[in-house]
């Protein structure tokens, strides 16, 4: 868009420009303004989105939304109002004027309050107290929307971790890679959380739930009562012992504190041992590829991704990171380390100063489980996201849910979902009957390409490829006896918005339930 001249939407437009569903982007003093016309009504909102600034005139219009080309926020036409995650702040708007077939935008209108939500009803139910054990994606997106619904008692959110909540999907990419601010990893500026009441308690492991007493037991000793209670602890990292090497020589990426630590060691280091060829491993691979060490990726299958993309897939993002210079030494593990040396199950040698450990995570149940909550490789939650134990929720990495789109019990691990978790459950912890039927979806980035994945497949008797692996320009469909369970793309964020709408709308007739 930078070359091209964007008309000034004060001037007015053509009612005939924009068909129903369609958009233009526009300026009106000098700010980017998306016009917008949908069952023949015009609206006229910021062209920014509020999670990455990514130009919502490239994502696309369902309903009564606008949604992001990137990850998929949605923003409600209307009021602006972040629909859902993961943005959390509402777009502008603008009032518009049709006078006979001309549509001109004028006057920016006053935000609306966020905190409660201008036009939110009183909750149905307020608990007398809420706590969030977990400061993640999951538990943060609740606060913030326990707090939008007008949510009014104590709330506090405890967490293990010793930063308020952050991006962690930035751990393993960008923080990892250059130096960034420290305010692009906060989801939250520090202020929010004391003015919107909300106790945040950091450095703070909950031990142990007395469910019949409603109390928390934190590990400092201390105890805490709730009424209403959201689990949002999201995964414990699986760790490794590799023989003869130094602790000081082995890191792992979960946390803030683990990118710290791993972006200082990169920056005196020449070469790197990554164990593992997941997602984390090797977007791990390609920041510090990217900053010039020499890296080599240990792992024990034979392409990376197979059983979560398809062989294709996995071997387009191989061979992507071998044109990068990434080493990969796949069907083999590391056997022992001596002083650099690497040495690895077939025999094979390499040198690497330090080693970067990506080979899993287990959901942190333990929690749950103590506490006689059902579990099934994670915690069992209803459609509302509620446990086993009337108000207790949980979300997030932790929970499998009955997915609506697939018929069967699932847990993911993605942002995204995590997210959005966090903020239904939020709403029905308020008496919200609002059962969990989003679409997933989930992204990964490196060396600049970028793959956004809608649905879920964990089987699937044969695979699509709609366009190019090679030119970065291409839809992978996952299906099941013919039905698209999944579909990742490359270079097609419009066909990945639709096919998000389509998987939801394969499962009804009128789009998914909202509440603003
Ligand atoms: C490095 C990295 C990169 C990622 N990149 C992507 C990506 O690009 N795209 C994507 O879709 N997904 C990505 N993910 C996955 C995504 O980050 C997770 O799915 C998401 O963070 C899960 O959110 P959550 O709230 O369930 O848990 P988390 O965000 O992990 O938060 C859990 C919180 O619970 C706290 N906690 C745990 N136990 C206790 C306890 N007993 N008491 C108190 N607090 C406790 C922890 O300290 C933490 O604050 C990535 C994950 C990692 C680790
Ligand atoms: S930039 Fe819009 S959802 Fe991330």
């Amino acid at each position: 868009m930078e070359n091209v001249k964007l008309p000034d939407l004060s001037q007015g437009v053509s009612a005939d420009r924009l068909a129903n569903g369609q958009m233009l982007q526009g300026k009106v003093a000098e700010e980017d303004v998306l016009l917008v016309r949908q069952d023949d009504q015009f609206f006229a909102v910021g062209a920014n989105c509020t999670h990455y600034h990514a130009n919502l005139a490239e994502g696309s219009i369902v309903g009564d939304e606008v949604r992001c080309p990137l990850h998929h926020a949605c923003f409600n036409l209307r009021t602006g109002m972040a629909r859902c995650a993961p943005a959390f702040d509402a777009i502008p708007r603008w009032r518009v004027e049709r006078v006979a077939e001309t549509v001109f935008v004028r006057e920016k209108l006053p935000a609306l309050a966020q905190y409660p939500e201008a036009g939110s009803p009183k909750p149905p139910h307020s608990p007398s107290s809420v706590v969030i054990v977990g400061g993640g994606a999951a538990g943060l997106a609740a606060a913030d929307m326990l707090r939008r619904k007008g949510y009014a008692g104590p709330l506090a959110m405890i967490s293990a971790d010793d930063s308020a909540p952050y991006d962690r999907p930035n751990v393993s990419k960008d923080y990892i890679q250059q130096p960034i601010p420290d305010e692009w990893m906060n989801l939250r500026l520090p202020d929010f959380y004391k003015e919107q009441g909300i106790d945040l308690i950091l450095n703070s492991r909950v031990s142990s739930i007395d469910v019949r007493r409603k109390q928390l037991q934190l590990l400092d000793g201390k105890t805490r009562e709730y009424d209403a209670l959201l689990l949002a602890t999201g995964a414990d990292l699986i760790k490794l012992a590799i023989p003869g090497a130094n602790d000081s020589d082995v890191f792992y990426v979960r946390t803030w504190s683990d990118a710290r630590a791993l972006f200082q060691k990169a920056g005196s280091a020449k070469r790197v041992a990554v164990v593992g060829a997941s997602f984390i491993g090797l977007e791990v691979a390609s920041a510090l590829r990217s900053r010039g060490l020499e890296v080599h990726v240990v792992a024990p299958e034979a392409q990376p991704f197979e059983r979560t993309l398809g062989a294709e897939v996995g071997g387009f993002f191989r061979a992507l990171h071998e044109s990068q210079g990434v080493n990969f030494h796949l069907s083999r593990t590391v056997s022992r380390r001596d002083g650099t040396l690497v040495t690895l199950s077939d025999g094979s040698e390499f040198h690497a100063d330090f080693l970067v450990l990506g080979v899993g995570v287990r959901p942190a149940l333990a929690l749950a489980e103590a506490a006689g909550l059902k579990i099934d490789r994670g915690v069992l939650v209803n459609q509302y996201l509620e446990t086993s134990v009337a108000g207790i929720y949980a979300a997030g990495d932790i929970a499998r849910w009955p997915d609506p789109h697939t018929g069967q019990q699932i847990r993911v691990e993605h942002w995204v979902v995590a997210e959005r978790q966090g903020q239904v459950a939020a709403r029905n912890i308020l008496g919200h009957q609002e059962p969990f039927d989003f679409v997933p979806f989930f992204w990964t980035a490196q060396f600049g390409i970028t793959l956004k994945y809608v649905g879920h497949a964990e089987r699937w008797d044969s695979v699509e490829i709609q366009g190019s692996l090679d030119a970065h320009d291409c839809a992978i469909l996952y299906k099941q006896s013919g039905k698209t369970l999944a579909v990742a793309t490359i270079g097609r964020d419009g066909q990945s918005l639709e096919s998000e709408a389509a998987l939801e709308a394969s499962l009804r007739s009128s789009p998914r339930a909202v509440h603003d």
